[in-house]
């Protein structure tokens, strides 16, 4: 692989550079990249933003960036720093004025004769959605999606789309210029390295596979948890909620990779067809299934370790009379063979008590309960978990016999941890995504189809919601695990969602928070 990227020159233009994702995530990513040489050997990056800024001040912002940001500090070396600084350049226009991407076009041609990059443009689109459209416009008014010399990609981030009409029209409008294949929407959780595992695990393993459905598996949680509030992004994040945040995009795609079909070959068409058949057979939910199986709230001020929390009412830029979500709790059924029958939970929160994501797959208790569990005479059931953050690992739980008379049993753990392989670096998700997109392989980008298919099973949630202002908003206090009525949710023995711990084995009586 090193060999491919070295040899695939190219520029990455970024719209919304002055932005913070930029600073967070893309620079100090590509700086890892960097250090793992995996950057192409002719490589430049283009920022795009509306605030003048100088090459240098855009440089010194980033490198700032790069060591306040990046997650593992011992990669900072400085000399590598020094070698891949240069390479950031800055340009400042109007997004919106198609004749400033007449300058834009000069510059790119100015530094793919300095680079040598073939022209090959790959685009990123960071800046508000409400621009996306127009830039793609523009880029088209100049012919940057034009492949006649060198390969041109664009990829766009979330969120793709406001319901299923915007998205809809947002796939159109972005189609007109660049074909399907050219086009890379992003979801950050395909690129975390535990939710890829999840195809390994299943795919990889004759054990699974057998037993991965109906038959075995009696329900599927999926907890998305965050111990954080809405920080500075009250004014977008009182018009999405945690439906269009995080329930549309990130959680649906785990609920994908989860119930997925085996693709036929490891590729991007076949893995992509497969979890579009997956959105494509959620069942839809009813007005009745909206009042009953989803679950709204929103945090309240509390007091968290001696801490004053506000409430979100409280968060700037939100309205004090906001209805917006910052939890959701839901239930729902995949129509088909694999999946009949068998009830998907899947909640979110902000606010929270700690910084969760991890999928439990519940296992049927044996069919004839012989043995019963120490503390409470109920069966032991078995279950996976598959951590996706923090801790992250796989855990499975299963009964064994409590040494001494009689044949009580005992819950015991099976656990794998990911920082059991310390020799092994575990790339950050933008840094898997930018490496794919920049060797042309779209397998962990969300297709135009399967936006359109996940949008299609959550706008009624939003029309209900619209037409019913009766359907109920819980407040939580702040460092709690939301509305208690979430656990009215789930059926079946165990009756209530798994309430995990930092530490991925720790969920019974003493548990760290
Ligand atoms: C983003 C959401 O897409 O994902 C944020 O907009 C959320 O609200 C974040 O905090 C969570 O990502 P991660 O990788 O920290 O789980």
């Amino acid at each position: 692989m090193i060999e491919k990227i070295k040899n695939s020159p190219l520029i990455l233009i970024i719209f919304g550079a002055s932005g913070d994702l930029t600073e967070r995530k893309l620079i100090p990513a590509l700086y890892d990249l960097k250090f793992q040489n995996l950057l192409p050997e002719n490589f430049a990056v283009l920022g795009v933003g509306r605030t003048p800024m100088t090459d240098d001040a855009f440089r010194d912002k980033m490198k700032q960036g790069i060591h306040k940001y990046i997650e593992r500090k011992e990669n900072i070396n400085d000399n590598i720093v020094e070698a891949f600084i240069p390479s950031l350049h800055y340009i400042a226009i109007n997004t919106s004025e198609k004749e400033d991407y007449g300058r834009l076009d000069n510059r790119l041609n100015e530094l793919n004769q300095i680079y040598q990059t073939g022209s090959n443009f790959l685009f990123y689109l960071s800046t508000p959605p409400s621009l996306y459209a127009t830039i793609v416009q523009n880029l088209g008014a100049y012919q940057l999606q034009n492949q006649e010399t060198g390969w041109k990609r664009i990829i766009i981030e979330k969120p793709f789309g406001y319901d299923l009409d915007s998205a809809k029209k947002l796939n159109l409008e972005i189609q007109e210029i660049f074909s399907e294949d050219q086009i890379y929407r992003i979801d950050h959780y395909l690129g975390k390295e535990t939710v890829q595992n999840i195809l390994v695990t299943r795919f990889s393993n004759g054990i699974f596979e057998p037993i991965w459905n109906r038959n075995f598996i009696h329900h599927i949680e999926v907890t998305s948890s965050e111990e954080i509030g809405v920080e500075n992004r009250g004014g977008y994040y009182d018009t999405s909620g945690a439906i269009r945040d995080m329930i549309q995009n990130h959680l649906l795609q785990l609920v994908g990779m989860v119930a997925m079909e085996p693709p036929t070959t490891a590729d991007a068409r076949s893995i992509r067809n497969e979890t579009l058949k997956v959105f494509q057979s959620i069942r839809p939910l009813t007005t009745d299934d909206i009042f009953n199986n989803v679950i709204r709230g929103q945090y309240r001020a509390s007091k968290i370790r001696g801490t004053e929390i506000k409430g979100y009412r409280e968060e700037t830029n939100v309205i004090s009379c906001s209805k917006t979500e910052t939890y959701l709790a839901m239930k729902f059924y995949i129509d088909n063979w694999r999946w009949s029958g068998v009830p998907f939970y899947v909640r979110t929160g902000k606010r929270l008590p700690i910084r969760v994501t991890e999928i439990v797959i519940h296992f049927h208790p044996s069919p004839l309960p012989l043995f019963t569990k120490e503390n409470d005479n109920s069966p032991s059931t078995n279950q996976l978990i598959i951590r996706i953050q923090p801790d992250e690992g796989i855990l499975f739980k299963f009964g064994m016999k409590v040494p001494g008379a009689g044949f009580k049993v005992q819950e015991t753990s099976m656990d794998f941890h990911y920082s059991d392989l310390s020799d092994k670096h575990l790339p950050s998700a933008y840094e898997r995504l930018l490496l794919d997109c920049m060797l042309g392989d779209a397998t962990l980008y969300i297709r135009g189809d399967a936006v359109e298919a996940t949008w299609e099973f959550i706008t009624p949630i939003l029309k209900a919601w619209k037409e019913h202002p009766e359907i109920k908003l819980y407040g939580y206090p702040a460092g709690t695990w939301g509305p208690d009525v979430a656990d009215s949710l789930i059926d079946g023995p165990v009756r209530s969602w798994r309430y995990p711990c930092r530490n991925l084995t720790s969920d019974t009586s003493y548990c760290e928070l």
